[in-house]
């Protein structure tokens, strides 16, 4: 699929067919294009809990007022940040040539130790582009999606056993969708979000 029709095709689907399965091996195969995804330092923030054991699903479900999709869909993701990512670095970067070490693993700790909305911050955004990278490559396989947060995060995160230095950032249900989407939603124009220099420059008009 054209990469420009695969990013026009993606919607949020909120309606599956619940009998469709997504077997391990073929998330598996999705999971491996989504860690590919950039963080900072290559830091990693992300894990994903796939849910498909259909009462924790329910009990998600209720978590999540009701939301339907968190039901039916072939498996649902929570997609968690660890807050005190950093603290991986040094694994992180084992392979790495040791000068490049000796510099990066101060720089890191110097960067993030006690700074605790930093490190919320940046494990929401790196979360937040695997997030974008699944739904486009699960889109490229044929299946559909839909990102969610109205969910309780202190519910959804004892339904997981999350400890506290993880957080719930986002919901992902993915399956195969059981009507096509209603047209695209209203998005604003280019002009309007796109400045020129500084936010009270023109709106880019090409
Ligand atoms: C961070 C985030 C949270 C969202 N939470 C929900 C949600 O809880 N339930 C839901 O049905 N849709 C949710 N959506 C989907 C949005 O409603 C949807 O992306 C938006 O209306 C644009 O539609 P589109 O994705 O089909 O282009 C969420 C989207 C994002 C990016």
């Amino acid at each position: 699929m054209e990469f420009s029709e695969t990013v026009q095709q993606r919607h949020s689907i909120k309606s599956y067919q619940p009998d469709k399965e997504i077997s391990d091996a073929e998330l598996k195969e999705l999971m491996q294009e989504v860690v590919l995804s950039p963080s900072s330092f290559n830091l990693q923030h992300w894990t994903f809990i796939s849910v498909r054991d259909t009462e924790i699903k329910g009990k998600i479900k209720d978590a999540a007022w009701g939301q339907e999709q968190v039901g039916t869909c072939s498996v649902l993701l929570v997609i968690c940040g660890k807050l005190n990512a950093h603290e991986d670095a040094a694994d992180i970067y084992q392979g790495v040539d040791q000068g490049i070490q000796d510099k990066v693993l101060p720089l890191i700790k110097g960067f993030y130790d006690g700074k605790d909305q930093l490190q919320r911050d940046e494990s929401i955004r790196s979360a937040s582009l695997a997030a974008m990278t699944l739904m486009l490559a699960a889109q490229n396989r044929g299946w559909a999606t839909v990102p969610m947060i109205g969910f309780d995060p202190e519910a959804v995160s004892q339904l997981v056993n999350l400890k506290s230095n993880f957080i719930p950032v986002m919901l992902m249900a993915i399956g195969f969708k059981k009507e096509e989407p209603r047209p695209r939603s209203y998005r604003r124009p280019i002009e309007e979000v796109v400045k020129i220099n500084t936010l009270d420059g023109p709106g880019l008009m090409g």
